[in-house]
């Protein structure tokens, strides 16, 4: 049985790019190939959220998707959220929180808490935990993850007062 590639096109963090996948390639295999090692496989089953990737603005487990399914797309990975060597709020505020232990998990977090703070600035706790409900933390690093939503809650609105 031959095995079929497809060429598709994509963008990646604001960078086009090409590449040919095969019929039964992930999302993850693909970025994996592609050097991007941010969205990692961990369950495989879609149970974890360590694979997440925003596709034209909406969270998705790489896992189960078909890379081909990428060719016409935006696709944003943790990797696109640093701008010329500065650190999104987000991701201040893990470091400074202390928000991960192996770091496994991480960029499904802060993926998903950059998508909740952009749809609701001020979530309360219960949105919060509610919200990352489909991320999984194995190195049980829950409190210092809400501590670090809150400090970024904190961090946007003081970018965006300087910014006014
Ligand atoms: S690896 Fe995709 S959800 Fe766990
Ligand atoms: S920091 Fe290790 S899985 Fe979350």
């Amino acid at each position: 049985m031959s095995s079929s590639k497809t060429a598709i096109h994509f963008v990646l963090n604001g960078t086009k790019v090409s590449a040919e996948v095969g019929t039964n390639q992930n999302v993850i295999e693909l970025l994996n190939q592609l050097n991007y090692r941010g969205a990692r496989e961990s369950c495989g089953q879609g149970l974890c959220g360590a694979c997440t990737v925003l596709i034209d603005g909406v969270a998705f487990s790489g896992c189960l998707e078909f890379a081909a399914m990428l060719d016409g797309k935006e696709v944003r990975t943790i990797e696109g959220f640093e701008k010329d060597g500065v650190l999104d709020p987000i991701q201040e505020a893990f470091i400074e929180a202390g928000a991960f232990q192996c770091g496994f998990c991480t960029p499904g977090f802060i993926l998903m808490i950059g998508q909740l703070l952009d749809k609701n600035p001020n979530p309360s706790e219960d949105q919060i935990r509610h919200y990352l409900s489909g991320n999984l933390c194995r190195c049980g690093a829950y409190p210092e993850i809400i501590k670090a939503v809150y400090l970024a809650i904190g961090k946007r609105k003081t970018s965006n007062s300087l910014h006014q």
